[in-house]
Order: C-alpha cells, then sequence, then structure tokens
C-alpha cells in the first residue's frame, strides 16, 4: 500500500476524522480480564501480565515489530517508551543497544512488570542503562535529559467506552494526553538534535487534532505507516521531529 508523504497542513486535510461514535464504541470494548493475571506471547518470549497491565495488541505490536527491525533505530541511543504497559518496548530497546532506556508509565504496576521482564530479559549490558520511571507523561522525569527516540502508543480512544480508572487509563484519555505530551516534550526541551518520536493512533482518536496539537508544539508529523484494517479502522504511526528554530 502507498504511504502517505504529506506533512503539516496538507497531512491535516488528508487524515480522515473519527469514525461514527457507535462504531469506536463498538470497537472498543473493555476487556473484563483487564483486572486479572494474563499471559503474552511474542517474539518467542513469555509475559506475564498483571491486573491492570495494558495487554499488547496489533497497534502495539505496529511499533514492537519497528523497534526489533531497527526501523525505528534505538542502538546507541537515549530512547524513552512513554506509557511502558508490560514493557515490551523497554526489551526489545535493551537488546537492540539503546544506550539508555527510559520506561515510563503512570502506573506504577506497569513500571513494576517493565522491570521485572526487563530484568529477565536483557539483564545487565555494557553499554545500555535502564532507567523505570513512575510519571504522568513527564511529571515526575527528571531533568537535563535529552531524547533520540520517543515511542507512544497512546490511550487516544477518542470516545469515552468505561468508567473503569484503569481502561480510561489504558484506552480512552483522548486528546488532551497528547497536548501534554508534546507541551512537556518541547516545552521542557526534552529533545536532542535530531530526534523522533513515534506516536501510533487511529481514526477511534482525533487524528487531526492530535497532528494539530503537534504542530502548534513545533512538532512536524509525516505519516511513517499506515495500515488499514478491514473494518475501517486506519492506524497510523505519525514521525513527529522538532521544528529548526530560528
Ligand atoms: C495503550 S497502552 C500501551 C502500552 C504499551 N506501550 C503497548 O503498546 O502495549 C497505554 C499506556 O499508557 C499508560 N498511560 C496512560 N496515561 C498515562 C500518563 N498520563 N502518563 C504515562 N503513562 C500513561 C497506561 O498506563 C498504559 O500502560
Amino acid at each position: 500500500m502507498a504511504q502517505p508523504t504529506a506533512t503539516g497542513r496538507e497531512l491535516l486535510e488528508q487524515l480522515p476524522g473519527p469514525l461514527p461514535v457507535p462504531q469506536i464504541i463498538a470497537l472498543n470494548q473493555p476487556k473484563v480480564d483487564l483486572h486479572t493475571y494474563r499471559d503474552y506471547q511474542w517474539n518467542g518470549w513469555d509475559f506475564e501480565v498483571p491486573p491492570g497491565v495494558f495487554l499488547p495488541g496489533a497497534t502495539s505490536r505496529m511499533i514492537h515489530e519497528r523497534l526489533l527491525d531497527g526501523t525505528i533505530e534505538v542502538r546507541d541511543k537515549v530512547y524513552a517508551a512513554m506509557g511502558a504497559g508490560l514493557g515490551v518496548e523497554a526489551v526489545v530497546a535493551g537488546l537492540r543497544g539503546a544506550r539508555e532506556v527510559y520506561a515510563i508509565d503512570v502506573h506504577p504496576g506497569s513500571v513494576e512488570t517493565t522491570r521485572r521482564h526487563y530484568e529477565r530479559l536483557v539483564g545487565r549490558r555494557a553499554g545500555t542503562r535502564f532507567v523505570p520511571v513512575v510519571a504522568d507523561v513527564f511529571d515526575g522525569f527528571p531533568d537535563g535529559v535529552k531524547l533520540d527516540v520517543v515511542t507512544f502508543n497512546p490511550p487516544a480512544v477518542s470516545q469515552p467506552v468505561s468508567e473503569d480508572p484503569d481502561i480510561v487509563r489504558n484506552v480512552c484519555v483522548g486528546t488532551p494526553l497528547l497536548i501534554t505530551f508534546f507541551e512537556q516534550l518541547t516545552g521542557r526541551n526534552l529533545l536532542a538534535p535530531g530526534a523522533e518520536v513515534f506516536v501510533v493512533a487511529s481514526n477511534t482518536a482525533d487524528l487531526r487534532g492530535i497532528a494539530r496539537a503537534a504542530m502548534a508544539h513545533g512538532l512536524r508529523p509525516e505519516v511513517h505507516h499506515l495500515h488499514e484494517w478491514d473494518d475501517a479502522v486506519r492506524t497510523y504511526v505519525f514521525r513527529l521531529r522538532q521544528e529548526a528554530r530560528a
């Protein structure tokens, strides 16, 4: 499938609006088992998924696979997995030889789960430092760190699909969370020169609102990858880079 190459205003015009509300709600019906222990297998690894921790899906794997095959290159780079969840991104980045791996999540249970899986599957490696961080986006993240690569599979669904706070945290906080993410990335000057930020979101989210918010904070979005599922869902991996400062 041809991948769109537009950026800026042209990209905004090309992005689809959100799917109809009933369809978004139907597609994102909460998993009743979020509060139980589950298992996840990927790339030959077994992960135990404790209660409250997000079970990766096909959207997660769009990032995981790109980290694994080097399409998103983290070797020798300072990398942050925002919304680390189960910890798959952190594990892959450690094994791919990132210089520093910051695994950030607002949910202490997810950060602890990431730490356990990282220690088990990666362990100590010369030249790679693992830093688990409990933070509300970057609120709680150390000052002075300059990130080369950031990935985020955010809970961007634009409609409330549950009143359960753990489901909301994992699925449907919506665009305001992305606004905070872009605001803090640039406002706190967290990006190294040439940094790349990857955000994955579908048309169950407000794609135009997300792209507009990035641009309002001096980040230039482009479509790194687009996947069209067979149910009208279109999932975009955006790559965002900071506009050159005058
Ligand atoms: C859709 S899940 C993605 C998890 C994992 N990265 C993956 O792709 O499988 C979203 C993650 O973002 C985390 N999250 C939600 N709000 C957050 C916030 N304000 N700050 C940091 N992490 C947050 C959730 O706890 C959850 O782990």
